[in-house]
């Protein structure tokens, strides 16, 4: 399984990239807001610097026109830059024309599993369904990656399943019980993922009996 880091800010990709369990990172337009004034492009240029994998930029147009000349100049940046588009009857256009040109696509915003369907026939080499948002409104949302994981399978259709919204290490290790291709996490999350209180536990003890014999 792959995890991506779901983040805009470069000292939380620079520390999980330290620990050597990266692939990838997706942002968003919340994400890169929430960095204050950056430039949009170079804090891109900023992230692929740190981590050889995809890394997903999102447009911000709601027209396929606008969305396809958005991507075309975040595509400049990085080889690995992939563009996020939204789940729509544009977006769908969009990913179209991108994946005809060569450019990667992650589409995002997927709450159901024609959407998906949709997405991947449309070619989007990655698509978004999002997990927390769904738990959110009372709808099973591992429910959609394991419908999505299935049909994707019975049509050998390529696009690879990005869990997205993920909001604590449950979701992560439900999404890899499924078979999910990718995990996008926040921080937070990949750190309360290395938790364990019995290994607090046995540190502690480890250390305590170590006191013990040098006395
Ligand atoms: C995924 O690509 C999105 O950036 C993200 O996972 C959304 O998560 P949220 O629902 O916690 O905002």
């Amino acid at each position: 399984m792959k995890f991506f880091i779901d983040t805009a800010n470069l000292e939380e990709i620079k520390e999980a990239a330290s620990l050597g369990v990266i692939d990838g990172v997706t942002t968003n337009p919340s994400l890169v807001a929430k960095e204050g004034n950056v430039d949009f492009h170079t804090r891109i240029k900023e992230i692929c610097e740190i981590v050889d994998g995809p890394v997903s930029a999102e447009v911000i147009s709601l027209d396929a026109e606008g969305m396809i000349e958005e991507a075309r100049e975040l595509a400049k940046i990085s080889l690995n830059v992939v563009i996020k588009i939204p789940m729509t009857v544009e977006g769908l256009k969009a990913t179209k024309a991108l994946t005809k040109e060569g450019i990667k696509t992650n589409v995002t915003l997927v709450f159901s599993a024609n959407q998906a369907l949709l997405a991947a026939k449309a070619g989007a080499t990655y698509i978004s369904p999002f997990v927390g948002r769904l738990n959110d409104i009372a709808h099973t949302g591992m429910e959609l990656i394991s419908e999505i994981a299935t049909i994707l399978s019975n049509y050998g259709l390529e696009s690879e399943i990005i869990t997205a919204s993920i909001r604590n290490p449950l979701d992560v290790k439900e999404a890899a019980l499924i078979g999910a291709d990718i995990a996008t996490i926040p921080f937070s999350v990949i750190k309360q993922m290395s938790n364990h209180p019995l290994t607090d536990v046995g540190i502690e003890k480890f250390m305590a009996d170590w006191e013990q014999k040098k006395n």
